[in-house]
């Protein structure tokens, strides 16, 4: 090797081992970092408390979650999810026979499609359901945040006791009572006003809030309602198995001194999926008795109604919701059971929660953040999906699709089933039958109802558990003719034409 050669080579050497000592350094510093945020990642600028329902001093210590957060006035339409701004669809515009089977009942006045989290209590306010018919306290339940109401007007020893005791008193209140309330609480605890979001209220009421899912202390996931607590714990009590919730069988094995506590003996994963629990559910709210969540024999269609065919109101009457125009049948009204369907999917089952779909990771720098713009995962299929799925976005959405596509068209079926069968009955009752003779048909209009309401009222479009909603729409068809063949024959032994 001559020696220029030789001096050309210990000049490339140095400078390929300067370049790598740079980026040797620049790494280190970029892991010192990192491991700092990692370590502190809430740098606190603004102390958030309990009763720090207005999300925005959160958003100064949590400023990437709280964005995200106030994305959900945001439209986020699909083909069956997320709802229009003004104004959402009503529902019957898609499925015109939900106006029959809500004969009589504050559904048929108005019932709209769901949209954002930022929405939910003006959207209460002004349906036609709380303007123009008395509705209890109870709704503020899952429209505000509300805990430090229910303390504030509660009493007893525990922290517990006084949210339990406020629940029930504000669940004797009208809405109108209750309204008032949470939002005297807003005033009691002023609060840094800024923006002009949709979110920040002025008058010191709010959706859904940090403080409804996080705990001040730790940030760590809690449930604050406690129409979930209760309900979870008497699932807990029942012997109904519920493989895709370990935590509830691993605490039947113990010695059950204490009811199952979900912020104690949940998991991380369970708990990502409660605190969406605490509202997407089936539940009763009404005048007759405080909210609850029916699900002392477990979470399937026919263990919510053997409950409630089991449940006497306090004055002694069959549980039911409102009495139907058309044939005078005792009707339930199904609500949102989300976290009840996807109990019994593919997905639960494998332990997938609800925030894995709905609130997805998203990369900032080096953090990795759950996005808080709370929606349909379909607009997001890269990052909800293929974590697990390791198939393209369109082959993805083409299942979706297709799983969607068929649960609609059985459940416009079920809905035209149930047209025909209260067309019968309504002209059996017109012609003279009593309620003794239709008995048979009016027991068989319940059950039909509620299942058809139950997978209706269920906003996956058939989603979360394509084979329990065909299974449960296939009974709600069954159920329907008989119903309709029975009054077709009371009819018919009278010879009426
Ligand atoms: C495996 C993924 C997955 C899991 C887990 C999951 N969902 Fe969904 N969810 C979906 C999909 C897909 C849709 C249909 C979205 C659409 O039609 O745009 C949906 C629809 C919804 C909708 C209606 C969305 C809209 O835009 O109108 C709600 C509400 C919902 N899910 C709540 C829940 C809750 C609560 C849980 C947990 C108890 C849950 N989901 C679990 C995937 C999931
Ligand atoms: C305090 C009650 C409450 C909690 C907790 C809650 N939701 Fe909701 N959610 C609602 C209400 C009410 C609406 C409908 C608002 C409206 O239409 O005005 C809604 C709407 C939605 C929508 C439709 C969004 C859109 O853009 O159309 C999705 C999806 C959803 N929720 C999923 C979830 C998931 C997932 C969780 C848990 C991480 C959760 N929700 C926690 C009450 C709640
Ligand atoms: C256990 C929780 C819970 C209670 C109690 C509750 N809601 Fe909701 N509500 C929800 C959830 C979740 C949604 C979004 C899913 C949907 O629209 O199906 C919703 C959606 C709504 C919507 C928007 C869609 C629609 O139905 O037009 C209105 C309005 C509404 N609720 C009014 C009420 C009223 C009135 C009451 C009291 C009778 C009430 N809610 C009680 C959880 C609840
Ligand atoms: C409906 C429930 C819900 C609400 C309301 C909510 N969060 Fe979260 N948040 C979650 C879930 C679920 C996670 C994921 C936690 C986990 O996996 O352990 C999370 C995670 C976080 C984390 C941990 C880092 C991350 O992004 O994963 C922070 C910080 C956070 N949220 C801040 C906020 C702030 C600030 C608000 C109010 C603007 C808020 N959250 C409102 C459910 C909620
Ligand atoms: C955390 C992992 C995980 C995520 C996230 C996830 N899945 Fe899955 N998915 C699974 C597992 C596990 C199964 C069950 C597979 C089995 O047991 O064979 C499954 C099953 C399915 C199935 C077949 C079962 C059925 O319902 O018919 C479809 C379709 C599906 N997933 C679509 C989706 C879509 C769409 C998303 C995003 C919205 C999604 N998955 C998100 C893990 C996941």
């Amino acid at each position: 090797m001559s020696r220029r050669v030789s001096v050309w080579v210990f000049g490339a050497v140095l400078i390929v081992v300067a370049a790598g000592a740079a980026a040797l350094s620049g790494l280190l510093v970029n892991i010192a970092e990192r491991k700092q945020e990692a370590k502190d990642p809430y740098l606190k600028l603004v102390n958030v408390a309990e009763d720090t329902t207005d999300p925005q001093p959160w958003g100064m210590n949590w400023p990437r979650e709280y964005e995200q957060y106030q994305r959900t006035v945001d439209p986020s339409r699909t083909s069956f999810g997320g709802g229009d701004v003004p104004v959402p669809h009503e529902k019957a515009d898609t499925f015109p026979w939900l106006t029959r089977m809500f004969a009589g009942y504050a559904f048929s006045l108005d019932y709209r499609d769901r949209r954002g989290h930022a929405y939910m209590l003006v959207d209460q306010e002004k349906t036609r359901r709380v303007t123009e018919r008395p509705q209890p306290g109870s709704c503020l339940h899952c429209h505000a945040s509300i805990i430090p109401t229910y303390r504030r007007l509660g009493s007893g020893e525990s922290d517990w006791d006084k949210v339990r005791s406020g629940f029930v008193a504000l669940g004797a209140m009208t809405y109108q009572q209750a309204h008032a309330e949470v939002v005297k609480t807003g005033s009691l605890n002023p609060v840094p006003k800024g923006t002009t979001q949709a979110l920040e209220r002025v008058d010191g009421a709010h959706p859904v809030s940090c403080v409804d899912c996080h705990d001040p202390k730790t940030m760590h996931l809690r449930v604050t309602r406690p129409g979930f607590i209760l309900g979870i714990q008497a699932l807990a009590a029942s012997t109904e198995p519920t493989p895709q919730l370990p935590s509830i069988e691993r605490w039947r094995q113990g010695n059950r001194a204490k009811p199952y506590d979900p912020n104690v003996d949940g998991t991380r994963q369970e708990m990502r999926s409660y605190v969406c629990g605490q509202c997407h559910v089936e539940y009763y709210c009404g005048p007759k008795t405080t909210l609850f969540f029916p699900w002392n024999n477990g979470l399937k269609v026919e263990a919510i109604e053997a409950y409630y065919d089991g449940y006497k109101f306090p004055d002694g009457h069959r549980f039911y919701d409102w009495q139907h125009a058309d044939t005078g049948a005792e009707v339930l009204k199904a609500q949102h059971p989300e976290f009840e369907t996807w109990s019994q999917g593919p997905h639960a089952r494998s332990g997938v929660a609800c925030a894995d779909c709905h609130m997805p990771y998203v990369r900032d720098g080096a953090m990795k953040v759950s996005d808080h713009w709370v929606r349909s995962p379909l607009p997001t299929v890269s990052r909800a999906c293929q974590v697990c799925h390791p198939f393209d976005e369109a082959e993805l959405k083409a299942r979706v699709a297709t799983i969607q596509n068929r649960h609609l068209a059985l459940l416009q079926r079920a809905g035209s089933a149930m047209v025909a069968m209260l067309d019968v009955m309504k002209q059996a009752r017109a012609d003279g039958a009593t309620p003794e003779q239709l008995r048979g048909a009016l027991d068989l209009q319940r059950k039909a109802q509620w299942r058809l309401d139950f997978v209706a009222a269920e906003n996956s479009m058939g989603f979360h558990a394509p084979q329990e909603a065909a299974r449960i729409l296939g009974e709600a068809i069954d159920e329907a003719r008989q119903a309709q063949i029975l009054a077709a024959q009371w009819r018919s032994a009278r010879r009426i034409p």
